[in-house]
C-alpha cells in the first residue's frame, strides 16, 4: 500500500534545513502533504516576524518539487482533521519537536526526523535585520498615510521628507524625528529607499534621479506613464539591483492574497471572464489636469484584477473613454486573452457599482463593493448551498502590508526576481493600456456619439 506522509511548517526564508526536511520526509513514503502556515494562524500563534507572505511562502515549496500536495493550515487543532482526511499514514516533523505532537500517534505514525544543525528561520531574520530609512517627495495626504503606517513596520520607517516643489518653508510634520530638507539631494546620502508621490509629471524624472543615486523606489501611481520610459525605468533597477514598485497596496492585503491563491488552485475552475469597476466622485475635480483623470489616475487599480488573475500578457485591448473637455472621466477597457476576456471601468467624476465577479468554469467569485477593500467574498456554485463565505481583516489603511513587503523585496532583490518580474510586467501592461486610452485607437464617448479614432463619427 503506497504511503502519505504529511508535515508541517512556516517555511519562511525557505533554507537547506528545509530541504533537508522534506526530502527525508519524502523518503519515508509515497506521497507527501506539507501544511503551510497561513498568516493569520502564525500571528495567532505569536509568530509575528515571519517575513514573507503565504504566497510567497507556498511558492518556494513548490520550487523543491518535493511536495505532492500543499495545504493551508490556518488553526489549531487542524492537523487531526488533516490527518483523517487525506488518509495520512505518517506524521513528521523535526526533531525540535520531539514529543510535541505524540497525541496524534493515536491517528497515524509520528516520526521526529533530526533537525539540521546551524540554520533557522529566525536565525537568518537576525542577520538579515536591517532597518531602512524612507525619504517621501511630496508632502500630501498619501505620503502622511505611508508614515502613520510606517509605525506599524519594524523593517523601515520614514526619516526624511521633502516637497515635489523646492520649498520646504512653512511646513511642519508631526513626527520630530523626521527631518524636511528642500529636496533629493538633501537626503539621498541618509536614506536607503524612496517613497515618491504627487507631482505626477516628473515622475518618471525622479524616479531615474533616485535610482542613479542608488535608492529603492517606491511610487504612488505608475511610475511613468509611456511603456517606452516604464521599461527604461524598470531596466535601470534590474541592472543596479534596487527595488522599484508602484504602491498598490490592494496586492498585498490578506484578502487579495488568499483570493490570488484560492483562484489559482483552481476553487472557480478555469477563469473565463473578470468584470469589475472602481470609481469616484470627488469633492472637486480640476478638469485642467489629465493627470488627476480617471484613466492616469486610477487605472492601476481598475485594471489589476485582470492583469493579476488572467496575466498581464492579454491577446488584444479596446478602450472606450468619455471626456468632459480633455479630462477622462470614464474608462471602459475590453481585454481579450486566449481563452477568457476582461471588461474593467473606471469612472472619476462618474459613479457605478464597484464589484467584481470572476466567472469560471466550475463556478464564480463574487466580491461585494468596494471589491478593492476585498476583506469579504464569496465564491459561489450551480448549488447556491455550496457558496462559501470569506472575510480576512485587513489592519489599519492597509498600506502596512505592502510597505512590509516592500522592505523585505529591498533585502534581497535577487532572491524575489519572480514576484519583481511578474509586478514589472504588470506595470508595462497599465502603461501600455494608458497609453492606448490616449492615443486615437481609443473610441471617445462624446456628446452622446461615439467618435472612432480618425475622426469618424457615429451617431448612437
Ligand atoms: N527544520 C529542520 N532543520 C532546521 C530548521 C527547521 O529540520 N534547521 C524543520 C522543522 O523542524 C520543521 C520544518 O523544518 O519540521 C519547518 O520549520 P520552520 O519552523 O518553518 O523553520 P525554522 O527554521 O525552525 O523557523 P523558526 O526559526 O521561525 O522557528
Amino acid at each position: 500500500m503506497p504511503k502519505t506522509v504529511i508535515t508541517y511548517g512556516t517555511f519562511d526564508l525557505f533554507h537547506y534545513g528545509h530541504q533537508a526536511l522534506l526530502e527525508h520526509a519524502k523518503e519515508l513514503g509515497d506521497y507527501l502533504i506539507v501544511g503551510i502556515t497561513s498568516d493569520a494562524f502564525d500571528k495567532m500563534r505569536g509568530k509575528f516576524d515571519v517575513k514573507q507572505p503565504l504566497v510567497e511562502r507556498i511558492h518556494a515549496v513548490e520550487k523543491t518539487g518535493l511536495a505532492d500536495k500543499i495545504i493551508i493550515e490556518e488553526f489549531k487543532g487542524q492537523k487531526i482533521e488533516d490527518i483523517r482526511k487525506y488518509h495520512v499514514d505518517i506524521f513528521t516533523v523535526g526533531s525540535d519537536w520531539e514529543g510535541k505532537f505524540d497525541y496524534l500517534k493515536e491517528y497515524c505514525d509520528v516520526v521526529y526526523l533530526p533537525r539540521t544543525q546551524g540554520v533557522s528561520s529566525t536565525s537568518i531574520r537576525k542577520e538579515k535585520s536591517k532597518r531602512y530609512s524612507l525619504g517621501c517627495i511630496g508632502i500630501n495626504d498619501f505620503s502622511n498615510r505611508i508614515i502613520r503606517e510606517c509605525n506599524h513596520v519594524s523593517e523601515g520607517g520614514v526619516t526624511a521628507i521633502c516637497p515635489s516643489g523646492n520649498d520646504p518653508s512653512g511646513i511642519t510634520v508631526e513626527n520630530e524625528q523626521i527631518s524636511i530638507v528642500s529636496g533629493l539631494d538633501e537626503m539621498k546620502d541618509d536614506i536607503d529607499a524612496v517613497y515618491i508621490s504627487g507631482n505626477p509629471k516628473q515622475r518618471a524624472e525622479t524616479v531615474r534621479c533616485a535610482l542613479e543615486y542608488g535608492l529603492h523606489v517606491l511610487s504612488e501611481g505608475p511610475i511613468a506613464y509611456s511603456n517606452r520610459e516604464a521599461s527604461l525605468l524598470q531596466s535601470l533597477a534590474v541592472e543596479k539591483n534596487l527595488v522599484l514598485m508602484e504602491a498598490l497596496s490592494i496586492l498585498y492585503q490578506p484578502g487579495f492574497q488568499r483570493l490570488k491563491l484560492l483562484i489559482e488552485s483552481g476553487i472557480v475552475g478555469e477563469i473565463k471572464d473578470i468584470d469589475s469597476s472602481y470609481s469616484l466622485v470627488p469633492d472637486q475635480i480640476d478638469y485642467n489636469d489629465i493627470y488627476d483623470s480617471s484613466t492616469f489616475r486610477m487605472s492601476t487599480r481598475t485594471l489589476l484584477p485582470a492583469l493579476v488573475f488572467l496575466g498581464p500578457h492579454f491577446e488584444q485591448a479596446q478602450v472606450i473613454c468619455g471626456y468632459e473637455k480633455d479630462y477622462c472621466t470614464w474608462a471602459k477597457y475590453n481585454l481579450l486573452y486566449k481563452t477568457a476576456s476582461a471588461t474593467l471601468k473606471t469612472g472619476r467624476g462618474v459613479k457605478t457599482e464597484g464589484s467584481m465577479v470572476i466567472t469560471g468554469t466550475d463556478g464564480y467569485v463574487y466580491v461585494p463593493a468596494p471589491w478593492w477593500k476585498l476583506e469579504y467574498f464569496e465564491v459561489r456554485y450551480e448549488d447556491l448551498r455550496d457558496t462559501r463565505k470569506h472575510y480576512y481583516e485587513c489592519v489599519g489603511e492597509g498600506q502596512r502590508y505592502m510597505l512590509k513587503q516592500f522592505f523585505h523585496y529591498c533585502d534581497d532583490g535577487n532572491v524575489y526576481s519572480d514576484a519583481r518580474d511578474e509586478l514589472h510586467n504588470i506595470e508595462l501592461s497599465v502603461t501600455q493600456l494608458i497609453e492606448l486610452a490616449n492615443s486615437a485607437d481609443c473610441l471617445k464617448l462624446e456628446n452622446n456619439s461615439l467618435r472612432f479614432g480618425g475622426g469618424e463619427t457615429v451617431n448612437k
